[in-house]
Parts: C-alpha cells; structure tokens; sequence
C-alpha cells in the first residue's frame, strides 16, 4: 500500500514537473573521486533559479543516510560527514571530500522549490584507488643488441588504471614490428638496438591522477664493430732489432676483450697495444687484432699487417782479391758478401761508374761476384761494393791492381856522338810494377841497372849496340830494345840534326810543298770562276 502510495506521489509529481517544464533530472550519471581527494557533484541548476528552492537534501542511498540537509532552519550536515562536506545551497552543488572507499554508492538530490514542487536527480560516485607504484619490470637484466627482444611490463597500484609509456619525454611510436605495445602495459622491443632504451623509458599510469615510474635503464651489450688497427712504424720492412707497436681499438659495450693473431695463430699478449721490442728475424709475419665481446660472444678480426723484419747490412767485404793479379794472365773473382744482413740488389761500380757486363765481365745471376776473365791492365782502379735490402745499404771501397808490363819499351838518346862528348841513353817502358831495367854492350851484360845508361867522355871503344832490359818481376816479363850508337871523330858529320830526325824533316818538307800546291790549285780554280762582267 506504501509502496503503491509512493508511487502515485512520484509519478504525480514527474507529470507536474513535465508541465512546468522542471521535471529534468538535478543530476544523473557517473562520477569518479579519488581516494583522499574531493569530488563534486554539479546540478542543472541554472542561474536564473537560483534561491528558487526551499530545501535541498542529499542522501546516499546504499545506507539511506542523509549526507546534508538544507531547510529554511539551516544546514544540517548527516552523521559521518562533519567537515567532509560543503553545500551551494543556492544550486545544490555538493562537495564531499576527502573521499573515502566507503564513499561509493549512489547519491540522490532532493530539492523543493517555493512553488512546492520538488525536482531529483542522483549520480553514482566511484572512489577509485590513487594512483602509485608505477614499476617497470623487465624480462632481462642484459640485453644484446640485434638479439635480444625486450618485453617490459608496467604495473601500478590504483583503479581504473590507463598506461603509458613515454621515451624520453615523447610517447613510445609502436611500429608494429621493432617496437610493439601490447594491453597497453606490455612494451616488446624486438631485437633491440643499443640506443632503443636509453630514453630513458617510462611508464604512467592514471585514473583521475597520474604517476609515473622511475626512469627504466637498461644497458644493450653491442659490438664489437668498427675494429682498427694501427702499426707504428709500419707496416712492411723493419730493421731488427727496432721496436714496433701495434694498437688496435674497437667500439663495443661492455669494452671488448682484444687479443693478438700472427699468423693466424694467438699471440699470449692481450689489450690495445701489442709492443714488440727488439723485433726479430722470426717475429716477421702477418698480424692482426681480434675484439672480443664477453657479453655478445661476438668476435670480430682487424685487417692484417705484414711485416718483414730485415736486418741491416753490415760488414760487407769482397774477397778474391788474390794478388798478384797480373794483365792477360789473371782471372778476377770477386765476391761481394755482408757479414750481417740480406742484401736484395747488388751494384758495382768502379771508379764511380757502374761496371757493365761484357764478354770479359760476367755477374753471378744474383751479381753477388763478378768475374773478369782475363784481367786488363785497365781493370785497374777503385772499386765499390753496395748491397742494399729495404731498410739499409753498406758498401765497400777496394782498390785493384793489375800488374802488367813492361811494354813499350823504347831508349831516348842519339845515334852518332863525337869523340870526348856525353850521352845519356834513358831507357822507358809502361810497367806495372815499374820494370827493373839492365843494360848490355854489344851482348855483354854491364854494371849499369838503372833506368838511365850514361856515357861521358866517349872514346871509340864506345860504339856499338846498348841493349835496354827492362824486367818485371810480377809478371816474369822481360823486353829488350837495341840502340846503335857510333862515335865519330871530331868534324866528322853525325847526320844528324839537331833534334829532327831526317824522316822527320822528310815528312814536314814534303807537307809544307802539298800545302802549297794546294792553296795555289784553289786560287787558280777560283779565279776561273769569277764571272765575267756584261758589257751590257
Ligand atoms: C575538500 O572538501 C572539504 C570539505 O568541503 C574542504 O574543507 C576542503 O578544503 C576541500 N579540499 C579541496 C582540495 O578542495
Ligand atoms: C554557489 O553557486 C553560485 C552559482 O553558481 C555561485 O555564484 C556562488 O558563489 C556559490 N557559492 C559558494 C559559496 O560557492
Ligand atoms: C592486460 O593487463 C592487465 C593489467 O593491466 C592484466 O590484468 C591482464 O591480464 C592483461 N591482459 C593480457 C591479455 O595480457
Ligand atoms: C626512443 O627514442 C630514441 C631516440 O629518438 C630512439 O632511438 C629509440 O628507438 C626510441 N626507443 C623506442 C623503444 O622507441
Ligand atoms: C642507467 O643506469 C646507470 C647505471 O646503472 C646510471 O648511471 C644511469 O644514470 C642510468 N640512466 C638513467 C637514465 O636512469
Ligand atoms: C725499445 O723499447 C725498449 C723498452 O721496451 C726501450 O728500452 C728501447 O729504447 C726502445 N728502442 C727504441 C729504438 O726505441
Ligand atoms: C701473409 O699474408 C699474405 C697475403 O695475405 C700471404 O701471401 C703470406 O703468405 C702471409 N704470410 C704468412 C707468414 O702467413
Ligand atoms: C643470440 O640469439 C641466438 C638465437 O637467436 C642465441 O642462440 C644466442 O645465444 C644469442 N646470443 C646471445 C649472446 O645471447
Ligand atoms: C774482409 O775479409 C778479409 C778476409 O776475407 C779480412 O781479412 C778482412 O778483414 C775483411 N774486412 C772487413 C772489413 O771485414
Ligand atoms: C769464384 O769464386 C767463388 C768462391 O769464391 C767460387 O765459388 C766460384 O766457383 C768461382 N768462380 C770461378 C769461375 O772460378
Ligand atoms: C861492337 O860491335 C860493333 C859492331 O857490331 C863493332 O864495330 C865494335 O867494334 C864492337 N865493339 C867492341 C868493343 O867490341
Ligand atoms: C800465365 O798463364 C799461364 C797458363 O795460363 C802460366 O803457365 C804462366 O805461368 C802464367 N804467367 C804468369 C806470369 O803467371
């Protein structure tokens, strides 16, 4: 019957305030409060109702509890919400605060006008929980990048929660393949690249209120990649016994791990320099760094280096210089050698001009000797060894001596001489070593052994044939020059004028007369030629 009554009553007043055009609902729908905070409910109350209502009460529903009542009396605030509540009573706004859980439910308005006539409306009220503990988790600690896939997962305490997730200070772009989210607290990136989380990544969370997470960070192991390496000085030839140093750098997360390869094989020195002091013979080869990423299990192989460690020439000496070496007898064979080092080129030179090959001058293939068959006298002069590698050359100077002679022998002095006069006969040869020279009379060896035979005072005794010997030891060879000499008395003719022969003077008398003959044959032509003037 109550029921029925109400009923009647509600549905009386509804058609009441269709007519008067009031009957719209004070309020209706949904709110959301934040625990802690404050919420207002708004009326449809417009300005120009406004103090238009006699009394204005709120109920929430769930108890049937009266929140605040405004009468012409005053306001009467419900049990509960002392100081929780604050009243428009010239529209009927409500604000409740700070909110509690138990503050959800369905709150009705009352308000009676002074026409009587009385206008509802309710809204339900949801107190959500505030926002807090926004954490990313990862799905790992340490990623490596290319192989990786990264699922981050974002989680917050709070209700009706929505995520987001921010890269830097820009939302995350989700491309669908590299970078993907998911129920939008699922970040998945796909085989992840170093600079993909270094945002940093974050992660809000909101209802009424946002909160966001603290920076995510994690470190994208890569590399190694972009390896290289230096040597100094180098690469190719070194000197033994220098130092040369290797460097090699790479760029990788964590730092990588370089080692060092000769050869293909691992050398027992690891880091960025690789020094080899006092190189050998034997540390030649080719070298290369290797990076070593511990994290990414990557490796990666510097370009090689070659190097060829070549001692420098020194001590270098001819031998087969064998004395004595004699002209058209001796075979030179010489052999150019250096003590310490390998020597690529070998010159020769003598007396500062390279020595040719010829039918007398043979190289070894490798020209390391030389072989002179039969030495000339000629072959005599300064010789010069160089033998040269990449890194050094050293030479040698000798001198060779070829023994030759003695030739050309000739004696310098007259024919004819008067009695009490006094001649010197000379006697000259090219000799190498100079010739010993002796003199014969008439056959007959004389106590003269020099070069120069003199005779003062001659008397007729001293006519005859002088023999010049002139000898050389060293090449066991010895020639022998006559010269006639008379000696005739005083005012007898010698036939001999004074410093010409009579061949000598034969010969310039018969040049001067050809001379002549000449120079008058060309007058004579000449004159022929010239032209005859025209008497025109
Ligand atoms: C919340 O409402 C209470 C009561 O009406 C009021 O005292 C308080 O100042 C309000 N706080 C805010 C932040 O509006
Ligand atoms: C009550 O609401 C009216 C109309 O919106 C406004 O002018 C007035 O300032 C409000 N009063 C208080 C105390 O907020
Ligand atoms: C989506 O995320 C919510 C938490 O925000 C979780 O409860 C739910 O299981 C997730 N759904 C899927 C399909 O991952
Ligand atoms: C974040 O931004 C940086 C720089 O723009 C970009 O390189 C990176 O890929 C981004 N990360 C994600 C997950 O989108
Ligand atoms: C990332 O972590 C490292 C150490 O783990 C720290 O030094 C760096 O500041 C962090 N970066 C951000 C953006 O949090
Ligand atoms: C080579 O290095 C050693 C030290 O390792 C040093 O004593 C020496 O002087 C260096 N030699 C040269 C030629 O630099
Ligand atoms: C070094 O490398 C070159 C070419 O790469 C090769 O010809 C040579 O035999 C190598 N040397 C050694 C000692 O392996
Ligand atoms: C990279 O991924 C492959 C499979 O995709 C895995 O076998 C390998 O162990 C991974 N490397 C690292 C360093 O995690
Ligand atoms: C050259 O070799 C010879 C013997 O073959 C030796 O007597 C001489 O001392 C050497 N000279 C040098 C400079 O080594
Ligand atoms: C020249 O001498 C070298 C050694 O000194 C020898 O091996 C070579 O056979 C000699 N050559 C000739 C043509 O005698
Ligand atoms: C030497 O020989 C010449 C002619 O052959 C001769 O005339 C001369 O008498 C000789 N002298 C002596 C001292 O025998
Ligand atoms: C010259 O060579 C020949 C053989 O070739 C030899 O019998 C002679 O003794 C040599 N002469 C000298 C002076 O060495």
């Amino acid at each position: 019957m109550d029921l029925f009554n109400f009923r009647f009553i509600f549905l009386f007043l509804s058609a009441v305030g269709c007519c008067n055009g009031q009957d719209a609902p004070l309020i209706s729908g949904q709110i959301s409060g934040v625990f802690g905070k404050n919420v207002t409910f708004s009326t449809t109350v417009k300005d120009n109702e406004i103090g238009n209502f006699l009394t204005i009460s709120w109920v929430y529903q769930k108890t049937n509890s009266p929140v605040v009542t405004s009468a012409p009396g005053g306001v009467i605030v419900g049990p509960g919400y002392d100081g929780r509540v604050f009243l428009n009573t010239s529209n009927g706004v409500l604000n409740i605060g700070p909110l509690t859980s138990k503050d959800s439910g369905t709150y009705t308005l009352n308000m009676v006008t002074n026409t009587a006539v009385t206008r509802t409306g309710s809204i339900m009220l949801t107190v959500l929980d505030p926002v807090s503990g926004v954490t990313i988790t990862s799905n790992m600690n340490a990623a490596v990048e290319f192989n990786s896939t990264v699922v981050l997962t974002c989680s917050a305490l709070g209700s009706a929660l929505t995520y987001q997730w921010i890269n830097g200070t820009a939302p995350v772009v989700a491309d669908g393949t590299h970078v993907t989210i998911s129920n939008s607290t699922v970040l998945t990136v796909a085989n992840v690249y170093r600079n993909d989380l270094v945002g940093p990544i974050y992660c809000t969370a909101s209802n009424l209120e946002q909160a966001i997470s603290a920076p995510f960070n994690l470190t994208v192991s890569y590399g190694p990649e972009l390896i290289s390496m230096t040597v100094n000085p180098g690469p190719g030839a070194q000197v033994k016994g220098s130092n040369v140093t290797f460097s090699c750098s790479a760029q990788s997360s964590p730092p990588a791990t370089l080692m060092w390869i000769l050869n293909g094989v691992l050398l027992p020195t690891t880091g960025p320099v690789l020094m080899l002091a006092n190189i050998a013979e034997a540390q030649s080869g080719n070298y290369s760094c290797m990076a070593y990423n511990p994290k990414t299990l990557r490796y990666l192989a510097s370009t090689t280096a070659s190097i060829t460690v070549i001692a420098a020439i020194s001590g270098t000496n001819v031998t087969g210089l064998t004395t004595p070496l004699i002209a058209g007898n001796s075979t030179g064979n010489l052999t150019c050698r250096a003590a310490v080092g390998i020597a690529d080129t070998t010159l020769w030179l003598k007396d500062d001009v390279p020595l040719n090959p010829s039918s007398r001058v043979v190289f070894s293939p490798d020209k390391s000797s030389v072989i002179i068959n039969p030495l000339q006298k000629g072959d005599s002069g300064t010789y010069k060894c160089m033998l040269s590698n990449a890194i050094s050359s050293d030479s040698v100077i000798f001198r060779m001596n070829i023994s030759f002679g003695p030739e050309e022998v000739v004696v310098e002095g007259k024919h004819a001489i008067h009695e009490q006069d006094s001649i010197t006969l000379k006697c000259h040869s090219l000799s190498h070593p100079p010739a010993a020279y002796a003199w014969k009379f008439n056959g007959t060896q004389i106590a003269v052994v020099a070069a120069e035979n003199t005779i003062t005072a001659a008397t007729f005794q001293n006519t005859g044939i002088y023999t010049c010997v002139a000898s050389n030891a060293v090449t066991g060879k010895t020639i022998s020059v006559d010269h006639m000499l008379s000696v005739k008395k005083l005012g007898e003719p010698t036939d001999e004028p004074e410093g010409l022969t009579g061949g000598q003077v034969a010969g310039i008398i018969i040049g001067v007369v050809i001379a002549l003959v000449l120079i008058v044959a060309v007058v004579m032509y000449m004159r022929q030629k010239k032209p005859i003037e025209s008497p025109y």
